[in-house]
């Protein structure tokens, strides 16, 4: 395999990346015609594709469960839900400005700066400003009147959109404990440090899991969920050295947090979060029921025990950013042995599966290239490229993922037969067209 040979590298920075999705119309920086603005991000043609293509299996994964409902709430929410869930007194960051060079920091991450009062950046001394809280939420007001009253946030976290619905889906759906609630959808932080390309940013994704379950039984799902998401990352392909658990000491928890685990993988900046898993306890239920005056609790006909049949669930989450999930599958894909790039991907993620590739542009081979297009187009998303060296063109395709190379020549013409070129290894093989849907059919289902 070309990736075990040693002078194939893994990325250095997220420099290249950056470059890379640029080029290869993966992301864009939002408003560049203007200057950029700053930790925001858009995805391209082929970036809109990987990124769904994320979201697919991690949506296939949670809710082709027996045991797990998905839903699709609003962004904007009631502004008590925020006054609930803790955000508005407690989601916030510490902050330390330097009044010599302007620079911002969060306080918790220049801790021996601070002991010095040194400013990280331009050195001067006793240049630091105390730490103040500074709230993520992004704060917006519902209406065409700017009051108190009509302040309203742009949500942090798609789990409340969960809690708040737990017993309509609950008996809806008529769900017994235990039993979970997926959603994918947008979270807002105004993050005081954003950057390193997709990785922290101020409007991103969530794919969040709320399991619901017995008081007493939570850390026994706990451990099994993590099981759970740590597998899917194995599944999607990402290299086993590079993922790890880390667990959250006390001082790390977040405010509704009993026990947390992070799923960690190795970027080029160093070992960092991508997933949280976390016993959130009964914590934001509770929350809900007081701040609303509605009862939440969950009759569970099962108990036999009748004074105990009512009872808040705890809550076992699993929330992953899909933005960073992203960017994880392409830092872990990314290879470079000197003479090309390619993305080593699983193919459910490549925006494109099979590259079709006509040796000339010829009337006589291009006939055969459509019919070969449309017949796998539809169930393996594909392009036609005819322009260009041949070599040229399969290291596009490379350097955007795509798993398989077709091409036609002059003998498919009489023998009815293609050439398959594999992306990883570049080895080629003919092969009679007839087969090939069949072929890589079998080829993605045994990916390993
Ligand atoms: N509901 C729990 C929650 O939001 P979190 O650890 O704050 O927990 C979960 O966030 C995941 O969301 C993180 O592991 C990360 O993947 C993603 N995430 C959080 N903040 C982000 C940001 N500013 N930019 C991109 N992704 C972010």
């Amino acid at each position: 395999m070309a990736n075990e040979n040693s002078s194939v590298k893994d990325l250095k920075d997220f420099s290249e990346l950056v470059s890379l999705c640029k080029r290869r119309g993966f992301i864009f920086q939002s408003s560049e015609i203007y200057g950029g603005i700053n930790a925001c991000w858009d995805y391209g043609p082929l970036g809109i594709e990987l990124k769904r293509n994320v979201k697919e299996s991690w949506w296939r994964s949670m809710t082709e469960r027996e045991d797990v409902e998905g839903i699709d709430a609003a962004i904007l929410m009631h502004p008590m839900v925020w006054k609930a869930s803790g955000h508005v007194d407690t989601f916030s960051d510490p902050l330390v400005d330097c009044k010599e060079c302007k620079s911002r920091f969060r306080a918790d991450q220049i801790e021996a700066a601070i002991a010095e009062n040194k400013c990280p950046n331009c050195g001067k001394q006793g240049s630091l400003t105390e730490p103040r809280h500074f709230n993520l939420m992004f704060k917006t007001h519902m209406g065409p009147i700017e009051e108190e009253g009509s302040v309203c946030y742009l949500r942090p976290e798609t789990a409340q959109g969960i809690f708040v619905n737990f017993l309509n889906v609950q008996k809806t759906m008529r769900q017994k404990i235990p039993f979970g609630i997926a959603q994918i959808g947008k979270a807002f932080r105004n993050e005081i440090t954003p950057g390193n390309f997709i990785f922290r940013t101020r409007e991103f994704e969530q794919m969040e899991m709320q399991f619901f379950v017995k008081p007493g039984s939570d850390m026994e799902w706990f451990e099994k969920w993590k099981a759970i998401r740590k597998e899917w990352h194995l599944s999607n392909g990402i290299r086993k050295e590079k993922l790890r658990f880390h667990e959250h000491g006390p001082d790390e928890l977040a405010h509704y947090a009993r026990a947390a685990f992070d799923i960690e993988y190795e970027f080029p900046i160093g070992w960092q979060e991508v997933e949280g898993i976390h016993n959130r306890s009964d914590f934001d239920l509770k929350q809900h029921e007081t701040f609303s005056g509605k009862k939440l609790a969950y009759f569970d006909e099962q108990e036999p025990d009748k004074e105990k049949r009512h009872y808040l669930p705890y809550v076992v989450e699993t929330s992953v950013g899909c933005d960073r999930c992203l960017l994880m599958i392409l830092a872990d894909s990314y290879r470079d042995d000197g003479e090309r790039v390619w993305l080593q991907m699983h193919p459910k993620f490549a925006p494109y599966k099979v590259g079709v590739f006509p040796l000339m542009k010829k009337p006589e081979l291009m006939g055969i290239t459509e019919k070969i297009f449309n017949d796998l187009n539809g169930g393996f998303r594909s392009f036609v490229d005819a322009s260009g060296s041949i070599g040229k063109r399969y290291r596009r395709q490379d350097e955007i993922g795509t798993p398989i190379g077709v091409t036609i020549d002059y003998d498919t013409i009489s023998d009815q037969s293609v050439t398959i070129r594999h992306r990883d290894t570049m080895e080629q093989e003919r092969i009679e067209a007839s087969r090939l849907k069949e072929y890589i059919k079998d080829k993605f289902e045994n990916w390993t």
